[in-house]
């Protein structure tokens, strides 16, 4: 039974993709494994934010874990400040980094980028914290999707480079990663699907909100474009890729209908994805008839989420209790590492 470690920002309701590329996983998971799910709102500071709504969205994302799947009998969910070592393995993690490191990071440019006016070195330090949340409980494996993958391997070097310099500590992590890695945009499939795009799918949402969205989602009038995107989507042949990569037009539409066959395998069921999987193959595909398709498999895979939230969010009593036996639990894991890398750094 080996440890594991995730976690989500609590920056609104959860879409589509932090369900296919995480909760999906964490919830397979914790049948096996030891399992620790944080809310991160020590990162979810680092950008712009409102801090009267942050309670609020950090019991929502609690909610929306429940609601999913996770079982608090199983997972240790808790939320990240309510541990206070991860901050302080962080900054003697920080010790060790290489500032060069954490600047070649792909989030790192992309959101000083997009925050240029809250360019802190919170968003730089960012990576640190995030290797603080894996080593502190010594975690091997760690569900996440494509986009923290970088941030994954930096935890590894960190533990490498740790035990190199004070003696063996931490485990190597690695990402789990699945075929749901990267959802993304139904609107814009070049861009990765985020609670900020249009084009994103909440976990909540209606089956009437989930229809209207996916008429907006980018597909194919050309047969090979389909057959190919329904084959990447299967089994993420880059061969595929390729013959698409000439026009930019063409390329979008690939992208556009891959994410659609990826999404629709990963919900549905087996008559359900065969039967569209046969009408690509065939060149008979209709879009008109396979969005409204796609939308009812999304909203059915859901049905069970959006009942169980609504139970869950009227009982504040018992949500608070599963935060506070989180709390309890993960730092009893927390303060026995944070000891042990003191000792070894002589500060004990
Ligand atoms: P966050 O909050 O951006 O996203 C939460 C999880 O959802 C995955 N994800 C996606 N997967 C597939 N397709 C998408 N379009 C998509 N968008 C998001 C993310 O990869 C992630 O797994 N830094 C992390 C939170 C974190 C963490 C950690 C994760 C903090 N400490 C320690 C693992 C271990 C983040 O911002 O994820």
């Amino acid at each position: 039974m080996s440890r594991i470690l995730s976690g989500i920002r609590p920056t609104g309701t959860l879409h589509l993709g932090n369900y296919l590329g995480a909760i999906q996983q964490w919830i397979e998971l914790q049948t096996k494994h030891d399992v620790f799910y944080m809310v991160a709102d020590l990162h979810a500071i680092t950008t712009p934010y409102k801090p009267e709504e942050l309670q609020n969205n950090i019991r929502n994302t609690v909610l929306d874990y429940l609601a999913a799947g996770l079982d608090p009998e199983k997972a240790t969910i808790f939320v990240q400040s309510h541990v206070p070592e991860h901050s302080e393995l962080m900054w003697l993690l920080g010790t060790i980094t290489p500032v060069g490191e954490l600047q070649r990071m792909v989030q790192f440019k992309e959101k000083s980028e997009q925050h240029k006016d809250f360019n802190q070195a919170g968003i730089l330090n960012y990576p640190i914290l995030m290797a603080a949340d894996i080593l502190l409980y010594k975690a091997m494996s760690v569900p996440v999707g494509d986009d923290q993958n970088q941030h994954v391997e930096l935890a590894r070097d960190l533990a490498k480079k740790f035990n190199r310099e004070y003696g063996q500590t931490f485990p190597e992590p690695k990402a789990i990663l699945t075929s749901g890695k990267r959802i993304m945009d139904l609107a814009d499939p070049e861009q990765k699907m985020s609670k900020s795009l249009g084009g994103g799918i909440g976990l909540n949402d209606s089956p009437e909100e989930i229809a209207k969205k996916l008429k907006k989602a980018v597909t194919s009038s050309e047969p090979k474009v389909i057959r190919d995107a329904m084959h990447a989507a299967q089994n993420s042949h880059r061969a595929t890729i390729d013959a698409w990569t000439g026009d930019p037009n063409l390329l979008k539409q690939f992208h556009g209908v891959r994410n659609l066959f990826t999404i629709l395998f990963a919900v549905a069921d087996r008559d359900t994805a065969v039967k569209w999987q046969t009408a690509a193959e065939d060149g008979t595909l209709k879009f008109s008839e396979f969005k409204p398709a796609l939308a009812k498999a999304i909203a059915d895979h859901f049905a069970l989420f959006r009942e169980r939230r609504e139970v869950l969010a009227s009982d504040t009593a018992h949500l608070d209790e599963i935060i506070a036996d989180g709390a309890v639990k993960a730092s009893i894991a927390a303060k026995q590492t944070l000891t042990e890398v003191q000792q070894k750094m002589g500060l004990r």
